[in-house]
Parts: structure tokens; C-alpha cells; sequence
């Protein structure tokens, strides 16, 4: 039994009402929808396949004996019984960036040559991206200041805003944005800098916005007690590395005094032994020689 050609017809219809954008999340799984009310097992010898733009991601065959037999690309996955409930969606366990604004598409093929396409869905990929990290520049002199804002791993390429006081835009020409893909994971990290005049109780905001998931993250720094805190922990460090001066400083004392008082004895010891050997050498002066020429050749042995 074949499937009727207004069957087919029936079945590209739904499909064209059916083109939707899902948003996947980089890292978690996704389910793209395709339901459909028509049971295949009412055919003989029906297939399916999913494809990703013109590349076969699952291919799925009932046969005769109502079997199906599957095989896939990355795990992708149907339900197993998709012939009787209808319900044909695509599990992904991962989504890539790459993938963003790409087709799925199922086609259903029965007999030789008919098939129709059952379920266009367009891929929309969107990655968070981290928390803003926002510091104030402390080469800056004066009211002019430059902050700068750096967050990553996000995607796709977001849209950065900067707020003085919470309601004012920075003058233009004052904000400079730089955007780099990372090579394998296409994600992007994002830093921008901000120059301007500001009054030491303003504050700057940073907002990072992904404009796939319409998400906002904002971090604010105020331009005193950060300058304050900074300032704190240099002092801190003065003291910190004075005391290690000291520290130092004393060991080295300590061991130069050791080394002196080590030298002091053995010159002593030293002193003895010569003073030994020569009264040693006035006694036997011929056989000490001898001994001498006797232990040479043992000493280049070891
Ligand atoms: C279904 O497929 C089997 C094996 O591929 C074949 O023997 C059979 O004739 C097919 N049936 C129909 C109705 O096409
Ligand atoms: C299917 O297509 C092939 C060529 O691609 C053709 O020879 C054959 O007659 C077609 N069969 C039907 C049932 O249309
Ligand atoms: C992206 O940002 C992360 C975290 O700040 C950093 O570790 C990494 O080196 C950055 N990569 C590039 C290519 O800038
Ligand atoms: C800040 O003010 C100084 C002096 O008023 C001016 O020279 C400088 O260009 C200003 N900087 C910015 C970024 O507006």
C-alpha cells in the first residue's frame, strides 16, 4: 500500500505552517518538536530521516514487521515509538554554535520516489556569558578615568552598553568594544573600555546583553571606594613586603655570622692538623713521601 499523493500534500502543508526558530543552549539538550497525528504504521516499508541543512543527522525505517531500525550522527535520538504516537522530535544531547540559524528538517519517504517534508525547525544557538568583570584603570590622573568591562564564553556576539549614575550614556567616541571568537568553541569573549571624566561618587555600570536570549548582566563599579580599596591594598602590600625586608634582612645577618664563626673553627682546626703534619714530617720525612706516591693511583680509581 502506498501513501496517497493527498496524503502527502496534506502532511507539506502542516510543514509550512510549522517553521519555528528553537533557541538550544550551548552545553544542554534539545528537543526539536515535530508531531504528527498520521501513524505510519499504517504504511509498509515507511522511513523517515532528519537532516541538518542537506546532511542526514538520523535516518529511521519500519519495516514490514513494524521494526524500526535506526542509525544517527552524535547521538541524536527519536522516540521509539514515534510510528504509533506520532511524536517524531529530534532529542540533540548537545548543541554547537555552529549550528546557529541552520534547518532541521524530517522527511517522511514511502515507496520508491514519494517523500514529503514533515517538520522544518531553524536552529537558534545561544551560550551565557559570564558574569561581567568590571576594574577601574589606576594609571588614570585627574577626573579622567578608563574602566574596563570583560566577560566570555557567551555567544553569539553581544551587545555592550555602559551607564554613568545609572541613567546617563557615556559621550560618544568614549566607549571602544573588542569582540574575539574562540577557535574551537566559536564562542566569544568581549572587553570593552570606557574613558571618561567623571566625579569620584559617580558610578559606571557595564551591561552585557545576548541578544538571543535577551539576557542582561550588568556590574557596577563606583569610582571612590574602588579607587579607595585599591589603595588600601597597595599600603598593605608596602608593609607587607617592608617587613619581609626585615625578615629577610635578618637571616641573612644570622647566616653571614654562622658562616664566620663555621670559618673561624676549621682555620683553627686547620691550624692543628698543619701544625701536626709538619711535626709528623720532620720526623719521617722519606716514608711519608712513599706513602704519599702508594695512595694516588687509589684515589683516580673512585
Ligand atoms: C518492503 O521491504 C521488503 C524488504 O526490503 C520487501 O521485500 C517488500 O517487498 C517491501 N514491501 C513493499 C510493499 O514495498
Ligand atoms: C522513481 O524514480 C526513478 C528514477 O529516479 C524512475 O526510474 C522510476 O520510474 C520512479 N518510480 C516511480 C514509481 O515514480
Ligand atoms: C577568554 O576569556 C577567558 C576568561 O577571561 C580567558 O581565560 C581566555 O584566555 C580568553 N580567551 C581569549 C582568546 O581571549
Ligand atoms: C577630560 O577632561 C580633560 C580636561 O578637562 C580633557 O582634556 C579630556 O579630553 C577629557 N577627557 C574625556 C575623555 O572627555
Amino acid at each position: 500500500m502506498r501513501a496517497a499523493p493527498w496524503l502527502l500534500l496534506l502532511l507539506r502543508l502542516c510543514a509550512s505552517l510549522e517553521q519555528d526558530c528553537i533557541l538550544g543552549i550551548v552545553g544542554q539538550p534539545l528537543s526539536l518538536p515535530c508531531f504528527h497525528t498520521v501513524q505510519l504504521s499504517a504504511f509498509e516499508n515507511v522511513s523517515i530521516e532528519w537532516r541538518r541543512d542537506e546532511k542526514v543527522v538520523l535516518r529511521a525505517a519500519w519495516g514490514e514487521d513494524g521494526n524500526v531500525e535506526t542509525c544517527s550522527v552524535n547521538h541524536a535520538s527519536i522516540s521509539s515509538d514515534a510510528a504509533r504516537t506520532g511524536d517524531f522530535s529530534l532529542t540533540l544531547p548537545a548543541v554547537h554554535p555552529k549550528e546557529d540559524r541552520m534547518q532541521y528538517s524530517l522527511s517522511f519517504i514511502s515507496g520508491e520516489n514519494t517523500s514529503a517534508i514533515l517538520c522544518t525547525v531553524c536552529l537558534q544557538i545561544a551560550a551565557k556569558f559570564s558574569a561581567p568583570l568590571l576594574v577601574k584603570d589606576m594609571a588614570a590622573e585627574g577626573t579622567e578615568m578608563t574602566f574596563l568591562c570583560h566577560s566570555s564564553g557567551g555567544y553569539p556576539q553581544p551587545a555592550v552598553y555602559w551607564l554613568i549614575n545609572n541613567t546617563e550614556n557615556p559621550p560618544e567616541g568614549s566607549v571602544r568594544t573588542l569582540a574575539a571568537s574562540l577557535p574551537n568553541s566559536h564562542l566569544y569573549n568581549i572587553t570593552s573600555h570606557l574613558t571618561v571624566n567623571v566625579s569620584n561618587d559617580s558610578s559606571v555600570s557595564c551591561i552585557i546583553e545576548n541578544p538571543s536570549t535577551n539576557e542582561n548582566l550588568t556590574s557596577t563599579s563606583y569610582a571612590r571606594s574602588e579607587s579607595t580599596a585599591v589603595n588600601r591594598a597597595a599600603e598593605a602590600m608596602w608593609i607587607f613586603s617592608t617587613a619581609l625586608c626585615v625578615v629577610v634582612g635578618i637571616l641573612v645577618a644570622a647566616g653571614i655570622a654562622y658562616q664566620i664563626h663555621l670559618d673561624k673553627i676549621s682555620k683553627q682546626r686547620k691550624h692543628k692538623y698543619q701544625e701536626q703534619q709538619r711535626g709528623y714530617r720532620r720526623r719521617r720525612p722519606y716514608r711519608d713521601d712513599a706513602e704519599a706516591t702508594k695512595l694516588e693511583p687509589k684515589e683516580t680509581d673512585v
